[in-house]
């Protein structure tokens, strides 16, 4: 499978923040914001990545991320000039996704705790598999509304009356059909390309798995400055709480195996003296000792 990695639009809610670096290369306490989705990816078992971009940013992703070798996975990055949708990102990636399934994921959607991605990713085999949040503002999102069976029966973006409290948020699985389900879509009124039309689409050919993500899975976005500091704030207290650091890619490539255990120590000595390189060093000594006991 690949991933895709949407980091466009112009932020303007974070302004002036966003004046000289996006939304995703904001700091979310001590790691650019896009490190969250890309470990959500790396965690998963994702080694081909492609990240959308403005043409503006795409250079500042590129000088960020490289390609990919670091964590033994592969980047490669395209271009969305204008803010056409989500599902525009199909059309773009198109010659890097080929033939294979895909996984799309925001770059301003942060994802913490529990298992439901990487074995969500882990037994997708075909039709399209999204996921179902349970939120107190669901008109800002993607609305799912399920029957008494819970089977999911209806779509909605942002509606003006949400018909649950269950929002849909940015990550998303589809087999090889999304490409030429895109192909069929006409801009909504907001002039984008809507994801929730493809789900939509995967619903009436009845190949719309939805997984309702259980409370510990924790979901926040970063899009106005008070959410922005609200995720620095959670990032920190669990990762001072448990030592343990949130959306590290490099760790994640080392649990996965895309690194071996030299690769790792070598990219560890590579960064400059720093807090997260310390926690990395510590990260290598525990590997040693007792080997990769859980990702
Ligand atoms: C987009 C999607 C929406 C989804 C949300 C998740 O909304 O259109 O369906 O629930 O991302 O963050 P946006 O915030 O881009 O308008």
């Amino acid at each position: 499978m690949k991933g895709i990695v949407l980091a466009g639009g112009a932020g303007s809610r974070l302004y002036p923040l966003t004046q000289v670096a996006s939304k995703q290369l904001q700091p979310v306490y001590d790691k650019p914001m896009v490190y969250y989705p890309l470990t959500v990816l790396i965690a998963a078992g994702i080694r081909d990545i492609c990240l959308i971009s403005t043409p503006e940013d795409l250079p500042r992703f590129q000088q960020l991320l490289g390609d990919g070798s670091q964590w033994g996975v592969s980047i490669v990055y395209f271009e969305q000039a204008k803010a056409e949708g989500i599902a525009q990102a199909f059309l773009i990636a198109e010659s890097f996704i080929g033939k294979d399934p895909v996984a799309l994921i925001l770059g301003d959607n942060l994802f913490f705790g529990g298992d439901a991605f990487p074995r969500a990713f882990g037994e997708f085999e075909s039709g399209a598999t999204v996921f179902a949040y349970h939120v107190k503002d669901p008109e800002r999102y993607g609305v799912v509304e399920f029957d008494a069976d819970g089977k999911a029966v209806s779509l909605e973006e942002k509606p003006a009356k949400p018909r649950s409290n269950y929002a849909v948020p940015g990550v998303y699985l589809y087999d090889n059909e999304v490409i030429d389900i895109v192909r069929t879509l006409k801009p909504s009124e907001r002039g984008e390309l809507e994801i929730t039309d493809v789900n939509r689409e995967y619903l009436r050919r009845g190949t719309l798995h939805v997984t309702r993500l259980s409370r510990g899975t924790v979901w926040l976005d970063a899009g106005t400055s008070s959410s922005l500091h609200e995720a620095s704030s959670y990032v920190q207290t669990i990762e001072k709480r448990q030592g343990m650091k949130l959306g590290c890619p490099e760790e994640a490539a080392l649990y996965r195996g895309f690194l071996t255990h030299e690769q790792f120590e070598a990219l560890v000595a590579s960064m400059p003296k720093c807090e997260y390189r310390d926690y990395l060093a510590d990260v290598s000594t525990e590997v040693k000792r007792v080997g990769i006991k859980s990702a």
